[in-house]
């Protein structure tokens, strides 16, 4: 079996000298603070790179993101013209206007309010007959595109991106995916009635999301801090697939102090954001 080294995400070799091989972790004070810095971190990959492959990701915490990322268009001209997103995960069994379905959320809190052409947003297809032909397809479409250069996750409550559910291979590709009662209780509550919430999903498989070439997870609130903690610096374990990210040579975790109170090395990573130049136009305000 071929041993994965992490030099897959960056085929080209194209990551600039003194980057890579590593995780960051930035705290900043607050959830909208957390959020600014992603979004303007978002803003500055975009304009360096006008058809950046974006990928992207749903849950509460991402609509403060979003809404810093409309403002950054309608106020600063950020471009999406040429902007190529994929999302990590669709239900199974919604339909794309369904208000339920990530498609409906997207549109609601971004693809309507920027200009993105709706041609290049990507979804999976819940609805396919095929649903394993899809998750083919979907990979696919990843790959013609040249791969997303910038992957941005959420953290569930029960340690899962996307929607890699405990005991997703850490190789895993886009499939469909049964739900934990713990996901369903989770998300459900989204739901006018719970019981309409659907039980599996499509998701990027937990290799597909290793291979975006630059990864940002975005993580807020007391209710995440112990799932953080144990994503960052516990073990890497299939249990808690976020804990894969330990494994991406460029990954950053912006939280804020919320989330970040479990955390051991809370001291060094502020040492890093306060200090290391990279920093530097992010601690301007
Ligand atoms: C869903 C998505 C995940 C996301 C999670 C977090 O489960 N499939 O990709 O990370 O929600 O949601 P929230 O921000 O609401 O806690």
């Amino acid at each position: 079996m071929a041993t994965y080294t992490g030099r897959e995400a960056d085929p080209g070799n194209q990551r600039a000298a003194g980057r890579g091989d590593r995780m960051q972790v930035i705290i900043r004070p607050t959830a909208e603070e957390a959020s600014w810095l992603v979004a303007r971190m978002i803003g500055k990959c975009l304009k360096a790179k006008p058809d950046l492959v974006l990928g992207l990701a749903t849950g509460a915490t991402m609509e403060r993101l979003y809404a810093l990322l409309v403002k950054l268009h309608l106020s600063d001209g950020l471009d999406f013209s040429l902007c190529r997103t994929f999302n990590l995960d669709e239900y199974v069994g919604l339909p794309a206007d369904s208000p339920y379905s990530y498609r409906h959320y997207m549109k609601t809190h971004l693809f309507d309010h920027v200009n993105l052409d709706p041609r290049n947003t990507h979804l999976p297809d819940g609805m396919a007959k095929d649903l394993g032909a899809e998750c083919v397809r979907y990979e696919e479409t990843i790959k013609r595109s040249g791969g997303v250069d910038l992957q941005l996750l959420g953290l569930g409550k029960v340690g899962h991106i996307g929607f890699n559910e405990p005991l997703s291979a850490l190789y895993s590709r886009t499939r469909e995916k049964a739900l934990t009662p713990a996901t369903i209780a989770e998300n459900s509550r989204m739901f006018k009635d719970p019981a309409e919430m659907p039980r599996r999903a499509i998701t990027m498989g937990v290799g597909t999301i290793l291979e975006g070439r630059e990864m940002i997870m975005l993580v807020t609130g007391t209710a995440k801090a112990e799932i953080l903690a144990k994503a960052v610096e516990g073990p890497i374990t299939s249990m808690i697939t976020a804990s894969a990210i330990q494994l991406h040579p460029d990954c950053v975790v912006v939280a804020d102090e919320e989330a970040a109170s479990k955390l051991q090395a809370r001291e060094y990573y502020h040492w890093v954001f306060d200090n290391e130049p990279e920093w530097t136009e992010y601690r301007k305000k």
